[in-house]
């Protein structure tokens, strides 16, 4: 799958956003080596802390479903004017089972920028840190 397609497969997660509080829908795909595709959206909550965002949603489905060490890419848009970068707890969440992982950040526009996951959380603490 192309970097293009995984990102448009994310912009149509768009519509699937639970987000009556923010109204700033999310779309995430998350891509495995062997092609399956897990996608996610924000689901907001009326509790606000109790959201999930768009990344979290797609990687609590793959590794519930038994993915865990084969995440290779992952696309995360919305419908804003500057890139959806993603939060810090996300970031943080991707860092435990991919951090070579490659992120594909959109905008609106639908242009989005490539980068691995280590330049948007550098030093990262995982597993490896709890030794
Ligand atoms: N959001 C995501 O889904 N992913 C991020 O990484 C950034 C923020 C969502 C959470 C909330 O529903 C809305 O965007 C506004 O913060």
């Amino acid at each position: 799958m192309t970097d293009r397609e995984l990102v448009d497969l994310a912009f149509t997660m768009l519509e699937r956003s639970y987000v009556p509080y923010s109204h700033f829908p999310v779309g995430a795909a998350l891509l495995c080596a062997d092609g399956t595709v897990f996608t996610g959206c924000n689901v907001e909550n009326a509790a606000y802390g109790s959201t999930i965002c768009a990344e979290r949603t797609a990687l609590v489905k793959a590794v519930s479903e038994g993915h865990r060490d084969d995440f290779v890419r992952l696309a995360v848009v919305g419908n804003s004017i500057d890139y959806c970068w993603p939060c810090g707890a996300c970031r943080q969440m991707l860092y435990e089972f991919a951090p070579d992982l490659t992120v594909l950040v959109g905008r609106s526009d639908r242009d989005f920028v490539r980068l691995p996951l280590h330049e948007l959380l550098p030093h990262g603490f995982g597993p490896k840190s709890l030794a």
